[in-house]
């Protein structure tokens, strides 16, 4: 039967996750409550969870077909920007294939010896996880390597003419890699994945969905409508819907009756600076230099951070993503360009800037 599910070890959140924590208008609180929160409302099952359909149908066939051979998981790389469920999903595949969740972070692992403990601390078939996998030192990745294909680590022993390396065996496992751009993985750590995962952005239909199980888990009362408004304001991330979701419910039961209706999430909405279409003053900012300062753009991405007062990666894996996906940037070789829509949402005029900066449609969506 299952064994003992909980993590074993709290992954520290992404500087890109933290950062974006930090500057978001809905949060106004310190971490460890809103951690407590987030984690309280998390889905258990692959049945609880909702959106990302195809990658759970997917999984529920090779967590069945994985236990019915008793063999692990094969490895699977999870990718996409912060927030959208990466943490959830490896903890759902754990609870579902009936295995221990051992959780780390890249960074954190900093030398081969300290990879080996937590490899030889795993059990048959269990999960260990690591969030921000690029970021793993590159001595550790190559270490993983035979980890990951034949379930054993090289240990170098001995000196000079005495050096050898031994070969010590680890229970078969399961290596779920988290990572905000696959882009930045090394090709044979890569290759090493037999799924990858692309977590999208939630539609305003799948995020209203993930509200009104909150809000039921919360013994809030919320209006569908109020689900749906609350939705469109969450940049497509669950983490950032139930995050305003609290937000508003304490409007809700400050200035109005408890229950959510559309008026007190669209109040909520006005108070805390988010617009209609989810963003907050960071986004506007943005769009705003790369218009009104660079008329237009092409801006490099670092000179973008630089006026932003924000780390670059910051910059490409908090705030970009969602600009880009929504068609308010563009990503050209030269640099990020604001588009009509940008211009529109802002409500300023659009002199074919655009138009002057780019060459071909293609130039738009290029790296
Ligand atoms: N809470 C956060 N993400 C969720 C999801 N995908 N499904 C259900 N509840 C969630």
């Amino acid at each position: 039967m299952a064994k003992r599910k909980e993590p074993s070890l709290d992954p520290t959140p992404t500087p890109a996750a933290r950062s974006r924590e930090l500057n978001s208008a809905v949060d106004v609180e310190n971490g460890s409550d809103e951690v407590r929160f987030e984690r309280s409302l998390r889905p258990k099952s692959l049945d609880d969870y909702i959106g990302q359909t195809k990658h759970k149908d997917n999984l529920r066939v090779f967590v069945e077909a994985s236990r019915r051979r008793g063999e692990p998981l094969d490895h699977v790389l999870l990718s996409g920007p912060p927030g959208l469920g990466k943490t959830t999903l490896a903890q759902i595949l754990a609870h579902e294939m009936g295995v221990e969740l051992h959780m780390t972070n890249g960074p954190v692992v900093e030398h081969k010896g300290a990879l080996a403990g937590l490899l030889t601390k795993l059990g048959k078939n269990d999960i260990l996880f690591i969030d921000e996998i690029h970021r793993l030192n590159p001595v550790v990745e190559e270490s993983l390597y035979p980890a990951m294909e034949d379930f054993r680590i090289d240990v170098m022993t001995g000196d000079g003419a005495f050096a050898s390396s031994i070969q010590i065996p680890v229970q078969p496992f399961t290596l779920i890699g988290a990572t905000t751009r696959t882009g930045m993985l090394t090709a044979p750590l890569h290759s090493r994945f037999g799924q990858i995962i692309r977590l999208d952005f939630y539609s305003v239909e799948d995020l209203a969905r993930i509200v009104e199980r909150s809000a039921h888990l919360l013994g809030v009362e919320i209006a569908k409508n109020a689900a749906l408004a609350l939705a469109a304001r969450a940049r497509g991330t669950p983490r950032i819907a139930n995050r305003l979701l609290r937000r508003v419910r304490d409007f809700a039961e400050v200035l109005g009756s408890g229950k959510i209706d559309e008026a007190i999430v669209l109040e909520s909405g006005e108070r805390l600076d988010i617009d209609r279409a989810g963003f907050d003053e960071m986004d506007r900012r943005l769009l705003r230099i790369i218009i009104v300062d660079y008329e237009g753009g092409p801006v490099g991405v670092e000179t973008l951070a630089a006026a932003l007062g924000e780390p670059r990666d910051t910059v490409e894996d908090v705030y970009e993503p969602y600009l880009l996906q929504q068609g308010y940037l563009g990503r050209t070789t030269r640099g990020r360009v604001a588009t009509r829509k940008a211009y529109e949402h802002l409500g300023l005029p659009f002199a074919g800037a655009l138009l002057a900066t780019i060459t071909t449609q293609s130039d738009l969506f290029d790296e």
